[in-house]
């Protein structure tokens, strides 16, 4: 039997959360609220590597402003509710944000420990304001209270997958966010979500025939 066929369904395993028309709707009207937001303004976007980049990658093709984007990467030492004090930066900024409007663009908030890291290391940077586009927000699991101008989907406090968000840095390219109910499956047997990354996308809507079609 190839390795690569599970041996239960995907269904069994995880559930669509947020499915990828969904996804795009959403990041279209977060788009347009935030074009019209710093309109007049040429906003930095910071992704925060590497989940965090496939959302960037949507979202700031939403926004009508001459945008600019940059990447950071942190790491983080401990378990996740040990990591406040604990965060280095392994990949800086290119640009210089002193005087520039910066909008974090990060895919999942969680306890809020990363955010709250970051705004402070980028507001010791002196720009014009600091903002927050999340594209989730599992408030339930808030440690340090932040506040997130912009957010795409309130999330279930359930672990998350696809459209960024990994499982063991796989799956990060599965087009919807998937909830995983049974992560102790997932751990055992990965290759469970295989299947899903060969799912073709809905097909699009019929479009109008043309209107000399039936002459
Ligand atoms: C995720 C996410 C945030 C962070 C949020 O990154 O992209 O940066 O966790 O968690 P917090 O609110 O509890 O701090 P992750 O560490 O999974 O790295 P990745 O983006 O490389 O997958």
């Amino acid at each position: 039997m190839s390795p690569l066929l599970p041996s239960r369904p995907v269904s069994d395993v995880v559930r669509v959360l947020f499915g990828r028309e969904d996804i795009r709707r959403r990041i279209e009207e977060l788009g347009r609220t935030i074009t019209g937001d710093y309109e007049g303004r040429a906003p930095v976007l910071i992704s925060v590597l590497k989940g965090g980049s496939v959302f960037l990658a949507d979202l700031f093709r939403q926004i009508r402003l001459p945008v600019s984007i940059d990447y950071m990467s942190i790491s983080r030492y401990g378990g996740a509710t040990e990591s406040l004090g604990r965060v280095r930066i392994v990949k800086d900024l290119d640009e210089d944000i002193g005087g520039r409007h910066v909008l974090i663009v990060e895919d999942v908030v969680d306890t809020g420990l990363t955010l709250s890291y970051l705004i402070s290391v980028l507001e010791s940077r002196h720009p014009a304001s600091v903002e927050v586009c999340a594209l989730l927000d599992k408030s339930a699991r808030r440690i340090t209270p932040l506040p997130l101008r912009y957010v795409g989907f309130d999330c279930p406090d359930v672990f998350v997958v696809g459209y960024g968000l990994d499982f063991q840095e796989r799956f990060r390219n599965v087009p919807d966010i998937l909830a995983v109910q049974d992560v102790a499956a997932l751990a055992a047997e990965p290759d469970l979500l295989v299947p899903y990354l060969a799912r073709a996308a809905p097909p699009p809507p019929p479009s109008d025939p043309p209107e000399d079609a039936e002459a």
